[in-house]
């Protein structure tokens, strides 16, 4: 059962689809489902607009929040298909559990989610690149400033159409001071304040010439896990090399599907803990060709530089680049246009 309540007029007529700036916009709809009393509440479906809290909530205190981040892509005869939305589903539960959030249950997110879509389907255009990035996310909504977790939260959805992501020519820093996540803490988790955390060393290095950070490992600095909002792969000779996930850094779906994309085209795979150290001799003896991220956002996302203390290294420009060869696997799976052979693709009727 879920609560639809139809906005009486929509946005989409106001809404210039040639010129979005990623996160922006919102869709007409947004769905709301309140924990209380010890459970999930009937979800509502209801117009996009603002909240009313009490601004003792806990998530303005504690940050008691997680996220996901999703797409919806729309193929040459309308039909609309989610990428992987199973592993999004159970991230966010994973990532509710870490911070002491009650899990969400499997049907209500994606009946909702579903219905969701339906109402505001006229926003995902077509065509390679647009798409419908969907946010999930739970905060804590009780209130009262005591440091412990809530009783009371709400799980919302909400929507921003979006168009190919370019983000311009991207140069990373490794860190050598800062770190975004320790063992044992949250760092696998969307949590909300992996990311807050994470601004101000970005801007940092933003001033020095880089767009992001490739964070390293909390204890040494020694080894490379993964940007802000991706994760990393590194080519060496024709290898493919990328750290394994662990418990501080996040399990990408974009990741893992090109790890498997990789193995289905031969490509060598190692999955392994990558040093600096490597990576430096790597780019002066010309054995590293390519880095890229992989995320949701961008898909893949090829960097042309990095940085470690004083010493800058420029990438090749290479013609068959792994990072131009999975975008386009990805994305053709993504948009119908491929055959879907790891039954990635979910369609929403
Ligand atoms: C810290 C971090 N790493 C990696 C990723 C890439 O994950 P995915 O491919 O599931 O979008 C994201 C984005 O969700 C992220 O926030």
């Amino acid at each position: 059962m879920i609560d639809i309540q139809r906005s009486p007029n929509s946005k989409i007529s106001n809404t210039n689809f040639d010129n979005l700036v990623f996160g922006q916009v919102f869709t007409d709809h947004m769905m709301e489902c309140d924990f209380k009393d010890g459970e999930w509440q009937t979800p509502v479906i209801k117009p996009y607009g603002p909240l009313s809290l009490e601004p003792s909530a806990r998530v303005f205190h504690y940050g008691q929040a997680v996220f996901e981040g999703m797409k919806a892509f729309k193929d040459a005869e309308d039909k609309v298909w989610l990428f992987r939305p199973d592993q999004n589903f159970e991230r966010i539960n994973k990532s509710s559990v870490r911070l002491a959030i009650p899990e969400f249950p499997k049907e209500y997110f994606f009946n909702a989610l579903e219905e969701l879509l339906k109402l505001d389907k006229d926003w995902i255009k077509k065509g390679f690149g647009n798409s419908l990035y969907i946010r999930p996310f739970v905060i804590a909504t009780e209130a009262g400033v005591s440091a412990s977790a809530a009783k009371e939260y709400k799980f919302m959805i909400i929507c921003s159409p979006a168009q190919a992501y370019y983000s311009g020519e991207v140069r990373v820093k490794f860190s050598e001071k800062f770190s975004r996540a320790a063992d044992g803490g949250v760092g696998f988790a969307k949590a909300a304040g992996n990311y807050g955390a994470q601004f101000y060393p970005t801007n940092l290095a933003k001033e020095e010439g880089f767009q992001q950070i490739i964070w390293t490992d909390a204890n040494t600095h020694d080894y490379l896990e993964e940007a802000g909002t991706m994760n990393i792969f590194f080519r060496i000779g024709d290898k493919l090399v990328t750290a394994p996930t662990n418990d501080r850094i996040l399990d990408g779906v974009t990741r893992k599907s090109v790890l498997t994309l990789a193995e289905e085209f031969n490509i060598e795979t190692e999955v392994r803990r990558v040093s600096v150290k490597e990576i430096i001799e790597a780019a002066e003896n010309g054995e590293l060709k390519e880095m890229f991220g992989s995320g949701t956002a961008t898909v893949i996302n090829p960097i042309v530089g990095f940085g470690h203390k004083d010493k800058k290294f420029d990438l090749p420009k290479l013609e068959d680049s792994y990072a131009k060869f999975f975008k386009d696997k990805l994305m053709k799976i993504q948009y119908n246009e491929a055959e879907d052979k790891f039954g990635w693709r979910y369609e929403v009727k």
